[in-house]
């Protein structure tokens, strides 16, 4: 199974971090969309980002709108301010629409909080100062192990 994540990680690298955590169970590379030269080669494609105003950060919604999937499977990675919450902030569900609408197979998605200096916040030293924190890093990489075993099965 060859597989890749490709990340936008721009507040503070905490979706980086996540995502590394991610790709060291997968055994794989992490890539900013436009160090991507098609997904053909890879059976499993995850998409992951910081969220900015309810949705994953521009350049991957570009990404995952203009790609064809062709039945790939796929999976989310995020870290955010606030949890998703069904029908008022379900960022993991728009962007799970997304890469169905593109031809994606979606095997799960996986978010935490992420530091957040964004606007006022940043003069008092943010919100979620120490995440990802060492338990965000060991759920990010059951939920691989998890992802890992149903791609196989
Ligand atoms: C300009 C800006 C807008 C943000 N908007 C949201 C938001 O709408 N919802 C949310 O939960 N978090 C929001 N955040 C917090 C980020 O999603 C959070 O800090 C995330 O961990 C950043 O990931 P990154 O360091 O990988 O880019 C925002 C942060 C910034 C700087």
């Amino acid at each position: 199974m060859k597989s890749i994540i490709i990340c936008k990680s721009v507040h503070k690298g905490n979706t980086k971090e996540v995502a590394e955590a991610v790709a060291g169970v997968l055994d794989c590379e992490v890539k900013e969309p436009g160090e991507v030269d098609g997904i053909e080669k890879y059976d499993l494609v995850g998409f992951a980002a910081g969220i900015y105003y309810g949705d994953f950060h521009r350049s991957i919604i570009d990404f995952v709108e203009t790609v064809k999937g062709d039945g790939k499977h796929a999976f989310l990675v995020s870290t955010s301010g606030f949890r998703p919450l069904p029908f008022f902030n379900n960022y993991e569900e728009k962007m799970e629409e997304r890469l169905e609408e593109s031809g994606f197979e979606v095997l799960g998605s996986f978010t935490c909080r992420g530091h957040d200096e964004f606007g006022p916040l940043k003069l008092f030293g943010g919100m979620y100062k120490n995440r990802p924190n060492g338990k965000d890093l060991t759920d990010s990489k059951s939920f691989s192990a998890k992802l890992f075993a149903s791609f196989k099965s």
